[in-house]
């Protein structure tokens, strides 16, 4: 193992704390989707048809009727203690505009409905209903989703995003709310066995992630030199050079990978640590009233639950 070695062993042990939580608590049998309450860029807020279920009701505020009938999101509004709509600050009053890349499943992908789905997109329309807001989702390249925090064009970004000491200092992180670990998605035959054979061996990431920046880096920084790794939009375009033998390995969060090779044939993941990481919210540095507004409101869904059970939904322990 190379790099970050302390690091990933005591992240790894938090990962298996929260996979062990994972366990007591399931939600199966939800069938509201937050996706079903969020529309793209320029669209309105469907009156989506609801059924509520217990986990869906852990807020006092929420009765059957206001359930279904969501209809504007400041009806629906769930506030408890936390900013409302009114003092917060956003790129459109009223709204909650996320950026994400909806191309990294199960936290956010477009459905076969065409809406988008996955673990932040439903973290982020509790948070919005929570804070009185619409939430608005900004699907871009995934290069482009910090910086359109940075420079306010958009409010937040959610997107599997890991916190980094880079990103921090473009941009303001809520608490963690999901841990990661970055692993190696090889064919069933490759003779890659562990971290320490990836030297000279093709790599693949997708542009701009973590994975990326670790493996791009310099042999002496722990990586495996630029002229070594391919950056592709998406992991699944990197899945698919992999497959058709144009690299030899693709490295990508742990649970779009899962998705990967559950997804396509004559793929498995390396059982070899990794790189650990923390997932959080990012918020511009100019904007402390929905920084704190947003953790706070972060904060109470993972208290109650709530995170926890979104979690479950698309992670079933294995
Ligand atoms: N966790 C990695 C990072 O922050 C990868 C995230 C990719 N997310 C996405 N929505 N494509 O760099």
């Amino acid at each position: 193992m190379k790099m970050k070695n302390k690091a990933a062993a005591g992240l790894l042990a938090l990962l298996m704390a929260a996979s062990l939580t994972a366990c007591g608590s399931s939600s199966s049998g939800s069938t509201t989707t937050a996706a079903g309450e969020t529309t793209a860029a320029g669209g309105t807020t469907a009156a989506a048809a609801e059924t509520t279920t217990s986990a869906e009701t852990t807020t006092a505020a929420d009765t059957t009727a206001a359930a279904e009938t969501t209809v504007s999101a400041s009806s629906a509004a769930q506030t408890t203690g936390a900013a409302t709509a009114g003092d917060l600050k956003t790129v459109e009053a009223g709204e909650l505009h996320m950026a994400t890349n909806a191309a990294f499943p199960p936290y956010e992908s477009v459905g076969d409905d065409g809406n988008f789905e996955g673990i932040d997109v439903e973290i982020a329309q509790k948070i919005a209903d929570k804070l009185g807001l619409k939430l608005v989702i900004d699907d871009m390249d995934f290069g482009s989703v910090v910086t359109s925090v940075q420079t306010g064009k958009e409010d937040i970004a959610m997107a599997g995003l890991t916190v980094t000491d880079e990103r921090k200092q473009n941009i303001d992180f809520t608490d963690s709310y999901a841990t990661a670990v970055q692993v190696i998605i090889v064919p069933e035959n490759s003779d890659i066995k562990t971290v320490d054979d990836l030297q000279g061996k093709k790599i693949g990431c997708q542009e701009g992630t973590t994975g990326y920046l670790y493996c791009s880096d310099t042999p002496e920084n722990g990586g495996y030199g630029e002229e070594n790794v391919t950056a592709f939009p998406s992991g699944a375009n990197a899945v698919q050079a992999l497959l058709t033998g144009k690299i030899d390995c693709v490295v990508i969060d742990n649970e779009p990978a899962k998705q990967y090779v559950a997804e396509n044939e004559g793929l498995k993941i390396l059982d070899t640590e990794f790189v650990s990481e923390e997932y959080a919210i990012g918020v511009s540095k100019d904007n402390n009233g929905l920084l704190t507004a947003v953790n706070n409101a972060l904060d109470e869904l993972k208290a109650d639950g709530t995170v926890q059970s979104i979690i479950d939904k698309y992670i079933k322990a294995d």
